[in-house]
């Protein structure tokens, strides 16, 4: 006999994530079956969110934060973006207790978050150097001594003025905060854990 509710599937459209999930497994499995806080600055259609709150926020007492203008970037021009927030909302739908979000621009979203609160934040908002570099110094003091902040697209290079991919920033950032943090990981992503 077949059930008459359909199993519900998220929708979607692109999958700039899948490929880390290996990493993503290994660095994250200490936060396994532990509450936890996690920022997100860039959802889209929540494949990354989606993928943290099935294996890594399982605990009821975790939380994920999130900010996105949900209105793309620059690379994305070309794509669908009518209704990309209701569709990160319905792929979610089922965690929306424990998720906490800010619509509008990174620099305006972070100003207003703790200090010293997040175990984990993910920088995968606008790509353009200047943004990233923000996101990094901005997302620095919100993380707590020992958490882990990881950038992707550190090799991206979609763009040929470096000043519209993140390798710079990052690299900027890595530099004058030298000292401060221990490296995870340095691939296409880069992950540093705060000392
Ligand atoms: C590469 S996508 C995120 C992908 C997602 N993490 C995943 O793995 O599926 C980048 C997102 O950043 C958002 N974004 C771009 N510039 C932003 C900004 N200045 N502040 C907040 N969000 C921004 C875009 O709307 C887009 O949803």
């Amino acid at each position: 006999m077949t059930s008459a509710v359909a199993k519900f599937a998220p929708r979607f459209d692109i999958d700039w994530f899948s490929r880390h999930i290996p990493l993503w497994q290994m660095i994250l499995a200490e936060f396994a079956g532990r509450p936890m806080l996690a920022l997100e600055i860039g959802v889209f259609e929540g494949r990354s969110t989606r993928w943290l709150m099935e294996n890594v926020l399982s605990h009821p007492d975790s939380r994920l934060f999130y900010v996105d203008t949900f209105e793309g970037s620059p690379e994305h021009s070309g794509m669908q973006l009518n209704g990309l927030e209701p569709r990160f909302a319905k792929n979610l739908a089922e965690y929306r207790a424990k998720l906490v979000g800010y619509h509008g621009r990174s620099f305006d979203g972070l100003r207003q978050l703790p200090t010293s609160y997040f175990d984990f934040i993910h920088i995968d908002g606008s790509h353009q150097a200047p943004d990233v570099l923000s996101d990094a110094v901005l997302s620095w003091p919100l993380l707590k001594a020992g958490g882990l902040l990881a950038f992707d697209d550190y090799e991206w290079s979609e763009f040929s003025d470096p000043r519209q991919c993140p390798k710079l920033a990052v690299d900027a950032f890595l530099t004058v905060h030298h000292g401060t943090y221990d490296v995870v990981h340095k691939g296409y992503q880069v992950w540093v854990r705060k000392r």
